[in-house]
């Protein structure tokens, strides 16, 4: 698929594309508000693309915080077509292991409160978009493809389960999210996802398991400890993905 024009955003532990050669800088404000942090343009693999900090310079807005509507709309403001977004997830699934990175091709959105759509009656326009299947096959055909000619193993299906934040999921509630069907389990994933087909956006997610979901671990072990390890593994991984597929 011809990519068109590219945009990463990049999620906790992917504050910055440090192999991405920046070529500037802009602070977009949309009517929607600002971004949450300036959009970085630069080439990966000699491929323009623009990247964007989820969570603001510094990693400071949490994930019910963010302005999704004005990251999104930046974005198409800048000219960007597809979206790949990353983000660290919980492992809910047996394979969802930590250190590992999933194209999830289904959601489920338990978040609530988020301005989560550009149809909010404030301008009388309405469309009720189809949203399935959540996430563009053909960029995620791409990330497959990408995946297999770098040798990275991708594992190529999922559903995320988005929830609230910024707190971590009870036990009973992560045994609930199984029964549902979720796979992995994030807090990033709506109503971004959605505001991008509402946009025209082509989007995929790149989804790094960074620790076993709550109840699902050894015993004894703590989520963050085993988010310190896996956490560079998977989003070197990520980043290994992100050249593949720009070149
Ligand atoms: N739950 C929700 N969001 C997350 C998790 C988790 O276990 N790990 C990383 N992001």
């Amino acid at each position: 698929m011809p990519l068109g024009h590219l945009a990463v955003i990049g999620g906790t532990g992917l504050n910055d594309l440090s192999d991405l050669d920046i070529t500037g800088q802009e602070k977009v404000t949309t009517p929607y508000g600002e971004a949450s942090a300036p959009l970085v343009r630069g080439r990966l693999a000699d491929k323009p693309l623009v990247f964007l900090a989820r969570h603001g310079e510094g990693h400071r807005i949490p994930p019910h915080a963010i302005n999704y509507r004005a990251n999104i709309q930046a974005l198409k403001q800048a000219g960007v077509q597809a979206v790949i977004a990353v983000a660290a997830v919980g492992g809910i699934r047996e394979d969802m292991v930590p250190g590992s990175v999933a194209l999830p091709d289904q959601i489920i959105d338990y978040s609530w409160g988020r301005s989560h759509s550009f149809y909010d009656g404030s301008d009388g326009g309405l469309e009720h978009i189809e949203f399935d299947p959540p996430y563009d096959e053909s960029l995620r055909q791409s990330l497959l493809d990408a995946a297999v000619q770098a040798g990275i193993d991708l594992i190529p299906d999922g559903t995320y389960g988005c929830t609230q934040g910024p707190r971590l999921e009870t036990a009973a509630e992560i045994r609930r999210m199984r029964q549902d069907g979720c796979d992995i389990v994030g807090m990033t994933g709506m109503p971004e996802a959605a505001l991008a087909r509402e946009a025209g956006l082509a989007y995929a997610c790149l989804a790094v398991n960074v620790n076993w979901a709550a109840g699902l671990g050894a015993p004894g072990e703590g989520i963050h400890d085993q988010i310190q390890q896996a956490l560079e593994t998977g989003m070197d991984k990520a980043r290994q993905l992100l050249r593949a597929i720009c070149r």
